[in-house]
């Protein structure tokens, strides 16, 4: 089956990975990423236009280091070894792999001494970034050396006849000046690319499949108002027209006016016709009393599905449930990863019952974050619901510490509208990850006019991050911060001090339950 130009990535557990597969659908190139255990069967399917072999963390020689299948490097389909990905080529076609005397980690100057092919037009020496252990100490047999750094004499090697290519540094890190045009050259020089994946295209593609799977069938969706489910119900909704269900579930726990806002958009801009579920009381009566994160977080990912489930059994010929889930979810659970700590259980609208007997449909399993922005743009959604900031599945409960009560979330409602209207206002908006004011279960002594008051602590989140799992806290304009307190203690019934959060994740998380 090859109906759409691939590039193949294989994993061996470099951090940049992932970096890889951006940077080739950059340049409308679409990309995959598979486990070094990928069968040549599977490669053989897939049928890539060119295959890139990642980094890792590992030697070549250590024990239990990743391999693949060598079969696959000799298919004659073009391919790219990054790091150990090139250390992995070397040693199998019988060139030398050994310990350097230091770790080269960081920027080296890369010296090009063949500019055809994947150096065509890259500036004869340039800086680009390192990270191994080992190094090339001789190349293959009938390889050529076209590239040298002080302490990487073969830097970069090919044997363009076999349309094998290698190269040390990382090419996908934006440290690599010339990284994106070597990248290119390999599209486009070597693997002959057309550069068809494009938003309009996927939309396309994607409308066609929809129908064929779901034909004349009914599907349903929840709508949270995040950019995932949202794109996604309007792209099926191109597809399969008034056979969508959508709902949207009002928990209570959303921001300021927010359900009423967004059920507004969905009807009239969007034209999604939803169904809007009130369970606000539900989803309180379930809270009361409950104090531990991890509980409420439960508890409001079941209930969820508990009312979701009651809805959507009303439609009895509905067969397919539509998902918003994105591919780095899907990764994470096919990559070789290791074991780690639930650090949080998430809630998402993605999450939803797999004892539901529904289908699923996944329109963006393949795509990350900002591609399924672009997908929305394409599909005329309004800039407000694309750009929106991240927004958790258990919504203001993990922002109310403690209990969670209508009261407490009425303050936090007001303040948290007021923290994001002055960020709107100040056009900092899009260059914040996310922000967010939190309720503290803690009362603080105050004065205000000559009367002592004893009120609520309420504190400010707001962070920078490329993918919400590390991030930086937001460096305000102290004057910003200075108004902004003055203007939510003077405005908001139960609060009394303001206080901004400073921590950055990790060791903090962006949340504070
Ligand atoms: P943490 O707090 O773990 O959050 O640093 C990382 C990002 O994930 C969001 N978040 C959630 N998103 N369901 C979601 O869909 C959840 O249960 C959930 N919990 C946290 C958080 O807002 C941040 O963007």
């Amino acid at each position: 089956m090859k109906d759409r130009e691939t590039v193949l990535i294989i994993d061996f557990g470099s951090q940049y990975t992932q970096l890889i597969t951006r940077r080739i659908r950059e340049d409308n190139v679409y990309s995959e990423i598979y486990p070094h255990t990928i069968s040549l069967e599977k490669v053989k399917e897939i049928d890539p236009v060119g295959i890139i072999l990642s980094g890792g963390p590992m030697s070549v020689y250590d024990e239990g280091a990743p391999v693949i299948d060598e079969r696959i490097i000799k298919l004659g389909i073009p391919v790219l070894g990054i790091c150990y990905g090139l250390q992995f080529i070397s040693r199998s076609l019988g060139g030398g792999v050994e310990p350097a005397k230091d770790r080269e980690y960081g920027k080296a100057i890369l010296r090009v001494t063949d500019s055809s092919d994947l150096f065509k037009g890259v500036t004869k020496s340039s800086i680009v970034w390192m990270s191994h252990g080992d190094y090339l100490t001789r190349a293959p047999e009938n390889f050529t050396v076209t590239a040298e750094s002080d302490h990487s004499p073969f830097c970069a090697i090919s044997n363009v006849k076999e349309k094998i290519f290698g190269v040390q540094f990382h090419p996908e890190v934006a440290h690599t000046v010339e990284g994106k045009k070597i990248i290119h050259n390999f599209l486009f020089e070597i693997c002959k690319c057309k550069g068809e994946w494009t938003p309009q295209n996927f939309i396309e593609e994607s409308i066609s499949k929809i129908k064929s799977v779901i034909g004349n069938s009914k599907a349903i969706c929840a709508l949270s108002g995040g950019v995932d489910s949202t794109v996604a119900a309007v792209l099926v909704k191109k597809a399969i027209g008034e056979n969508l269900i959508s709902i949207h579930i009002d928990t209570g726990l959303m921001r300021k006016d927010e359900s009423q806002k967004i059920g507004k958009m969905f009807d009239e801009k969007l034209d999604l016709n939803h169904i809007h579920i009130d369970a606000s009381e539900r989803f309180l009566k379930k809270l009361k009393g409950v104090t531990d994160p991890e509980q409420k977080r439960k508890i409001i990912g079941n209930t969820f599905i508990e009312v979701f489930e009651e809805e959507a059994k009303k439609y009895t010929d509905a067969k397919y449930l539509v998902q918003g889930t994105l591919y780095p979810d899907v990764i994470e659970s096919t990559a070789v990863k290791g074991a780690s700590a639930t650090i949080k259980t998430h809630h998402n609208v993605g999450g939803l019952p797999e004892k539901m007997d529904l289908k699923l449909i996944e329109p963006f399993r393949e795509l990350f974050k900002d591609e399924v922005r672009s997908v929305g743009r394409e599909l005329n959604i309004p800039e407000e619901f694309i750009e929106r900031h991240p927004f958790p599945g258990p919504g203001l409960a993990v922002r109310v510490l403690g209990e969670v009560t209508k009261d407490k979330l009425d303050i936090l409602r007001e303040a948290d509208d007021i923290f994001i209207s002055e960020i709107k206002n100040a056009v900092l908006y899009n260059q914040i990850w996310q922000a967010f004011a939190v309720l503290l279960p803690v009362q603080s002594v105050g004065v205000m006019g000559d009367q002592r008051t004893y009120e609520y602590v309420l504190a400010l989140r707001a962070v920078t991050s490329v993918d919400g799992m590390t991030a930086d806290w937001f460096q305000f304009d102290h004057d910003f911060l200075a108004n902004l307190s003055n203007k939510i203690i003077n405005k908001v019934r139960g609060v009394n001090r303001v206080v901004y959060d400073v921590s950055s994740k990790p060791p903090s998380t962006i949340e504070w339950e």
